[in-house]
């Protein structure tokens, strides 16, 4: 168990000492454990949940109380690391008081540390009200998931040079904001470095190259627990899924041969009370 909670200013000073940052994905109680116990510096909730969890095809459907849901359970596990949840679709969309109000209820109710909310320049004006509530605050620029099918898919972003300084202005637009960290997805490696020699807050990337401040995976497809899609970014540290279908199979097979539950797994009776109830029911 990690006993020193990561704070706000661990992650600034992470960044100040050039000190990379690791980040995973977590959804429930035992993920949120897991990540506290690998001492990860911060977890998010994110609503890739729709995908990996939920088994929607994207992240659109997902709503603010999936998203508390599942951060409560990940709280319940996570004590050590920075826990941030994400602001689902619609949830800041359609004014600031209701990004503040909606921001609050994932604090609140959830009982995250941070929130992160996809957008860049135009979610600027956002961001900085609800920062200015109290809430701390994660940027996310690149890819944005949520409004991948505006972006032409699920596809690297900043390919040419006005479309990579539209990134760096995003980058720009959040710090001032007040941003403490930015998550800059699907990027080329060269634009990752220079995002995050443009700002001071830590750019934590995904499919951005090794050069920024540090890096989050969806633990799913770090995992190989989730397989429908593998982004090329991803590395996958092991095959989870054909470990868990290998021993569901075992188990299937036991139970048919019944070959389980053993003597080791089954409650003893004395013989006595074992002869004195057959008699009680002849
Ligand atoms: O929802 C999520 O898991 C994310 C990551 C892809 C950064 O936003």
């Amino acid at each position: 168990m990690n006993n020193k909670k990561v704070t706000i200013l661990d992650i600034r000073q992470a960044k100040a000492e050039g000190r990379k940052l690791a980040m995973v994905t977590a959804y429930d109680y035992p993920f949120g454990l897991l990540a506290d116990q690998a001492e990860v510096d911060m977890v998010l909730v994110g609503d890739s949940l729709g995908m990996v969890v939920m088994g929607l095809n994207g992240t659109v459907q997902v709503t603010m109380e999936d998203m508390i849901h599942h951060i409560k359970a990940v709280m319940r596990g996570c004590k050590g690391p920075l826990v941030v949840g994400d602001m689902p679709f619609m949830s800041y969309n359609t004014s600031i008081r209701e990004a503040i109000h909606n921001a609050g209820r994932l604090m609140k109710e959830g009982g995250c540390d941070a929130i992160k909310l996809e957008g860049g320049v135009d979610f600027a004006p956002t961001i900085e009200a609800i920062v200015k509530a109290g809430i701390p605050v994660q940027g996310h620029i690149g890819l944005t998931p949520q409004t991948a099918s505006a972006l032409g898919g699920f596809k690297m972003q900043g390919k040419d040079a006005a479309a990579a300084k539209q990134i760096i202005d995003d980058a720009r637009s959040l710090q001032k904001a007040g941003v403490f960290s930015i998550v800059l997805e699907a990027v080329p490696a060269p634009l990752g470095k220079l995002v995050s020699e443009a700002v001071d807050v830590a750019i934590i990337g995904i499919g951005a190259g090794p050069d920024v401040d540090g890096q989050v995976l969806v633990t799913h497809d770090m995992l190989g627990l989730f397989d429908k899609f593998v982004p090329k970014f991803v590395k996958q540290y092991t095959q989870i899924r054909t470990i868990i279908l290998d021993a569901m199979k075992a188990y299937k097979k036991d139970v048919q041969e019944a070959a389980f539950p053993g003597p080791e797994h089954s409650f003893k009776m004395s013989e006595e009370t074992l002869a004195q109830l057959k008699k009680m029911i002849e």
